[in-house]
């Protein structure tokens, strides 16, 4: 019997924000194929003692596609697992065409993304009525690059929650391009390793995002929330107004 190979987002550290389906696959696999500089390791302990454990910082994509060919062709449970969730930054796209081309079917499993659980983090809401009803999930450039019409310069252009991935090693530019869009005062959420021991989050004004990270020294796993939803509106929802009705609910 053969599986297809699964790529499960791993969420963003602890172990209990995982979905169940993909606490099942980690826990059913024969292999386990995971991004160890972003996975926490309460994740990968939950495989079985017989899993095949294979870490891939130092594999490039021309190693790690062989050995999920392999191992599928063996008949064995593959998981393929990445941090966060799998719809963004986790490479999983040209893993999935490299198996399509080898005739290899796919699972992709969800997960919880590290903003979300940031947000959490904070109780808070990045959607506030008449504050702002948008968030864009972004990086700065960096080596990768991004697309011209997606430069920083231009999300932030839209003053909605803004949440910065893969940005922390281009802090003083980032400040920079957000200083000339949303006021000095705006708060920044900083969030190192959500979820992981040793999370470490604070809530600063746009002017100190740069300076409160280089003193901490934050160069991997930190996410930025720029927000004005994070001032807290006291805006309340239509949803639950009484003048507001709905298929489930009478006006008042
Ligand atoms: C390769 S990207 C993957 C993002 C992933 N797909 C997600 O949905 O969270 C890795 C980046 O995600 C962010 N990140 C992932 N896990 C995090 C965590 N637990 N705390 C803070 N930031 C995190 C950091 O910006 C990190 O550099």
């Amino acid at each position: 019997m053969t599986h297809p190979v699964c790529f499960v987002g791993g969420g963003p550290g602890a172990a209990d924000l995982l979905t169940l389906r993909a606490a099942e696959r980690i826990r059913q696999a024969d292999v386990l194929i995971w991004t160890d500089s972003l996975v926490c390791p309460q994740i990968t302990a939950l495989a079985p003692d017989h899993c095949e454990r294979i870490r891939t910082s130092t594999l490039t994509l021309e190693e790690v596609i062989p050995l999920l060919i392999d191992r599928q062709r063996q008949g064995a449970k593959v998981v393929r697992l990445h941090d966060g969730d799998t719809a963004f930054y986790s490479a999983i796209n040209e893993q999935i065409c490299a198996l399509n081309d080898a005739d290899i079917p796919v699972e992709v499993v969800p997960g919880v993304s590290a903003y979300q659980a940031a947000a959490a983090g904070l109780s808070s809401e990045l959607t506030i009525p008449g504050v702002v009803q948008t968030i864009v999930l972004g990086r700065a450039g960096g080596r990768t690059g991004v697309p011209p019409s997606e430069e920083l310069d231009r999300l932030a252009g839209l003053g909605a929650s803004l949440c910065l991935y893969l940005s922390a090693r281009h802090i003083d530019d980032v400040q920079a391009t957000l200083q000339r869009h949303y006021p000095d005062d705006t708060p920044v959420a900083i969030a190192y390793r959500v979820s992981w021991p040793d999370e470490w989050m604070s809530v600063v004004p746009l002017a100190q995002m740069a300076a409160a990270s280089k003193e901490r020294q934050l160069i991997r796993t930190t996410l930025y929330i720029i927000s004005p939803a994070l001032n807290g509106g006291q805006q309340r929802s239509r949803l639950y107004s009484p003048d507001h009705d709905h298929l489930f609910r009478q006006r008042h």
